[in-house]
Order: structure tokens, then sequence, then C-alpha cells
């Protein structure tokens, strides 16, 4: 059985025989069994085995994150990935995050970089409640601007310097709209989801196809995680040049 403790909430990925015990481990109060996490609002398929509070507070790098795991997913996998951007964003910066969540980038960025502003957009409104909570807990409202809607229309109407897209799925329709919301120059940290094989190879690819007439650094890849059998989660940081 895997397992993982998010605040007062342990996360299973099976169910067990008298789960009520395990109320008796320190700060436990809800044992959730966590199914699949689906579609574009990411959000899980959970089964409460013991207690009934599934919102929680998260500590994580120096930051603080309100969820509720019954209705918006956290990936534990990614909190290297999180500190890493945190420490990238330079001073002064602009910042997009498009698909904002929780704040799982915004908060972390904001709280540890020296960033001008950071605009979050998130299109699901749970989260999107989670994500303004999570800026006044962390004191950052004056640095987070967050917006409730689709990316794929909004990101165009900024002018930024760097454009985070950490969201696995059809990532690839978005990057013409990260790209339009770059300034003159500026970077896109994009996820994928692709086979080992080609981990690399195919998220390039995709960077170049959707920046076609503009100059494209890469300037780091890098695996975040194993998502499946064969599958990999990456990341591609790529300076656009228009
Ligand atoms: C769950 S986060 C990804 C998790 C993150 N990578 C981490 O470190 O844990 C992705 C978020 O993108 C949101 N999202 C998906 N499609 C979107 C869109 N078109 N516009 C804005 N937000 C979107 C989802 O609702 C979800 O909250």
């Amino acid at each position: 059985m895997k397992w993982k403790k998010i605040g007062r909430v342990l996360l299973v990925d099976k169910d067990i025989e008298n789960p009520q015990k395990l109320l008796e481990m320190k700060g436990i109060e809800t044992v959730v069994k966590l199914g699949n996490i689906g579609g574009k609002k990411r959000e899980p398929d959970v089964k409460i085995l013991a207690g009934s509070n599934t919102e929680t507070i998260n500590r994580e790098n120096g930051c603080i994150f309100k969820l509720d795991v019954a209705r918006v997913m956290w990936s534990k996998g990614n909190t290297n990935e999180r500190m890493r951007i945190a420490n990238i964003v330079g001073e002064g910066e602009r910042v997009l995050d498009m698909f904002a969540g929780i704040g799982y980038f915004t908060i972390p960025a904001a709280v540890h970089s020296k960033a001008e502003i950071i605009h979050s957009i998130e299109i699901n409104p749970v989260s999107y409640g989670y994500l303004n909570e999570n800026m006044s807990l962390n004191k950052v409202e004056n640095i987070v601007k967050p917006v409730l809607g689709d990316s794929m229309d909004i990101a165009p109407q900024f002018s930024v310097d760097r454009v985070l897209m950490g969201y696995i799925g059809n990532t690839q329709d978005y990057i013409e709209s990260a790209v339009a919301a770059i300034d003159e120059s500026g970077i896109i940290h994009y996820h994928e989801s692709v086979y080992e094989k080609i981990k690399f190879e195919r998220p390039e690819e995709r960077i170049r196809k959707s920046a076609e007439c503009m100059d494209v650094e890469i300037l780091n890849k890098q695996v975040i995680k194993k998502y499946s059998p064969g599958v990999v989660h990456v990341v591609i940081d790529a300076k656009i040049t228009k």
C-alpha cells in the first residue's frame, strides 16, 4: 500500500482493514482512499475510510497550502520542481501561471522570489477559492493577481517575462497562448507526460512548432517523476525571443 500524509489527512491507494486504527497515528484525523484524478479540472475520485474532515493544511518549503483533498488534487512528487521555479524567478519579473490550482507554483514563487507580479489563472472554482485563501494565509496578496477562467483565452492578454505551464494533459494545445503572453523575450516552463524513449524530443519539437519564426533556446530539460509504466512527466525551460 502506498500512502502520503497531507496535513492531518492520510491518503492511501487501497481499501484497508480497520482504517479507524490509523486515526491513532499522531496528527491524523481522516483517512482517505484516493483513486484516479480526472478531467481538465483535476478532480480526484475519493472514498473516506475513517474520520470526516477532508480539508487540511499542508506545509511545504516554508509555504502554507490549504486544500480539500476530496475536491482538489495534491501532487507530492512535484515538491522539488515547485521550489526550483521559486528559486529561478528573478527580481522584478512579471510571471504568468497558466494552471494555478491552489497555488502550487504561484505561492512558493510569491513567497521566495522578488517577482513584481504573478498573474495566476485557474479554471476550477473550488481550486480558485483555495488559491485566494492561500494568498492570504501566505500574505502575498500584493504580488499575486488571481483570475478565474480558461488560460487558453486569457493568457494572451498578458505581457510577461515567464510563463509556468504546470499541467499535464493536452498542455501542447496551450503553447501558442503561452508564447503570445511572452513580451519581447521570456521563458516558458512547459510540462508534458511523454514516452520515456522520446521524453525530450517530442516536447521540444512541439515548442519549436508553436513558436515558429521565433528564436527558441532550450535552457533546461528534466524529468520530474515517473508518470505511468514507460511514461514520464518532464519539464522543458525554453527561452523565446520574438
Ligand atoms: C492540479 S494543477 C497541476 C499540479 C501541479 N503541477 C503541482 O505541482 O502539483 C493543474 C491545474 O490546472 C487547472 N487547469 C486545467 N486546465 C486549465 C485551463 N484551461 N485554464 C486554467 N486552469 C486550468 C486545473 O483545474 C488544475 O487546478
